[in-house]
């Protein structure tokens, strides 16, 4: 079995005098896993739109199964079978999580018989169940967090991707991010059982999932694909090294700073519940503290983080701040109180797409109600420096950026601004590349070291062993452990380690 599937020859693609894909091709063989990273903004996303028909090249061409073909809509490219899940989830509102999953499909799916529809619909309801027992096909999607949106997206790529009689191409874009570790661990194998029926073109940033499931890695730089290592013969530095063109250690050893000690309580919860979500949750953080929240599925982190952001008022239990109490109204009302949140959902609630790069670094900035242009070109080539944010310029629209780079303005605008009194991030280190998780990670360690309370909530400890300083996990809506990293990460090493 060495027939190409599907192959972009020549690809080029320009956003207004940027060419973000510079002649790019790249061949997916049949039953073939291949890998593409590539630091943020590589282009790795705009080559999936191109082959997924969400984008049209400018130049070159797409093949698949042998035949040229020019798509004009999404909808033609799932036709021929080739599945499609986005960095951003984007779905249907108002319909129910199958609905999603199955959209748009009824017509070509019966094209194939009735025996097909099925096996395509207990393929969708497998992924989901193994993905995400939690999540209720007859759900409706607007009440989804964003971790269950995502994997529904990962279930309605494999839907799609099954309409042909043909072995179908899968074209994942960072699908194991915003996934808990059982989730990545599910999807992992779902990619490894599936490698005997489907193509499949995995983009991520966590190397290591990259190494394990692929056959072949492709590196992505500039918009163009500079390295191809079979990966049973590159390792994860080598990767790194070729992404960057430079060589910088994988391991996350930022050296955190052990002399500086943390100040007063700064944020406190007491008894704190809000049922479905968290219930009596304690917690203090200090100013000047890095402290880490996290938990497997429907733990109730992410829960808790919408609440201290003023979008999801608690039941009952009391939040206060310096020593004072604060009922929050909304979140307008959480940034008076000092309180800033970077959602995970970034392209929805964290940045405003619409507006610049240096609009939205000033968005937090709160000393006045003129706005001073220059002041805000400076803080915007400082933050843009700071963070590698890739872009054409501080005036750019940040719905232009790549995903990771989105992520980046994300953070910086509350970082821009006045000094947060707390600062919740959830999942500050999903969808960015090597280079950027540092520089993010030494940007939050900073703001704690000038005195913020930092709270991060993220799904793999492994990540939060790295910038914090203390690490709670709940469990069911509890907090289960409150301790510190080094102990955190012994207690939970220890079953892992069993299992493997
Ligand atoms: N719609 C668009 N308009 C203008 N520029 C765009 C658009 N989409 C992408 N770009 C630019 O193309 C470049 C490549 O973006 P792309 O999203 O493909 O990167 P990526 O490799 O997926 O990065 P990441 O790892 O951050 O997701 C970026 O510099 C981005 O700013
Ligand atoms: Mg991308």
């Amino acid at each position: 079995m060495n027939a190409v599937a599907i192959r972009a020859e020549g690809l080029r693609k320009r956003y207004g005098d940027h060419e973000v894909l510079q002649g790019v091709t790249l061949d997916v063989q049949a039953g073939e896993v291949v890998g593409l990273v590539g630091e943020n903004g590589a282009g790795k996303s705009t080559l999936l739109e191109l082959l997924a028909g969400v984008a049209r090249p400018d130049e070159g061409r797409i093949v698949v199964r042998g035949a040229p073909v020019r798509w004009r809509r999404p909808r033609d490219a799932a036709d021929a079978g080739i599945g499609f899940m986005p960095q951003e989830p984007s779905m249907v509102p108002g319909i129910t999580v199958a609905e999603n999953i199955l959209l748009g499909r009824e017509g070509a799916g019966m094209r194939f018989g009735l025996v097909r529809w099925r096996a395509m619909n207990r393929l969708a309801d497998e992924a989901l169940r193994e993905i995400d027992p939690t999540i209720a096909p007859g759900a409706q999607t607007q009440s989804l967090s964003f971790q269950q949106r995502r994997r529904v997206a990962f279930a309605r790529a494999l839907a799609a991707g099954t309409r042909t009689p043909e072995a179908p191409v899968l074209l994942l874009d960072e699908p194991t991010s915003a996934l808990d570790p059982d989730g990545v661990e599910a999807l992992l194998r779902g990619i490894e059982r599936l490698r005997a029926r489907a193509s499949i073109v995995f983009v991520s940033h966590r190397l290591e999932d990259v190494l394990r499931v692929c056959d072949r890695i492709v590196v992505m730089a500039d918009g163009r694909c500079v390295a191809e290592r079979a990966a049973a013969a590159t390792t994860a530095q080598e990767l790194q090294h070729l992404m960057a063109g430079r060589t910088l250690a994988v391991e996350m050893a930022y050296g955190r700073d052990r002399s500086h000690a943390p100040g007063r309580t700064c944020l406190e919860l007491k008894q704190l519940t809000r049922i479905p979500g968290y219930a009596d949750v304690d917690l203090a953080v200090r100013s000047g503290e890095v402290m880490g929240l996290t938990g497997a599925t429907a733990s109730g982190c992410h829960e808790l983080g919408r609440t201290l952001s003023g979008i999801d008022a608690p039941q009952r239990g009391r939040m206060s701040i310096d020593g004072r109490i604060v009922v929050l109204r909304d979140p307008a009302h959480a940034v008076a109180h000092g309180i800033a949140y970077v959602p995970a959902d970034r392209a929805s609630e964290g940045v405003v797409g619409a507006l610049s790069v240096a609009e939205n670094l000033a968005l937090a900035d709160r000393t006045g109600w003129r706005i001073d242009r220059r002041r805000e070109r400076a803080v915007a080539a400082r933050w843009i420096e700071r963070l590698r944010i890739a872009t054409p310029s501080a005036s750019t629209r940040v719905s232009e950026l790549s995903g990771g780079n989105q992520q980046k303005v994300a953070l910086a605008k509350w970082l821009a601004g006045p000094r947060p009194r707390v600062l919740v991030l959830d999942d500050p280190l999903r969808a960015l590349d090597v280079r950027a998780r540092r520089d993010v990670v030494d940007a939050i360690r900073a703001a704690a070291l000038n005195g913020s309370a930092v709270l991060v909530i993220a799904d793999a400890l492994e990540e939060l062993a790295a910038i914090c300083d203390r690490v709670a996990v709940m469990r069911d809506g509890r907090i289960r452990e409150d301790r510190s990293t080094s102990a955190a990460t012994r207690a939970l090493r220890v079953p892992v380690e069993r299992a493997a």
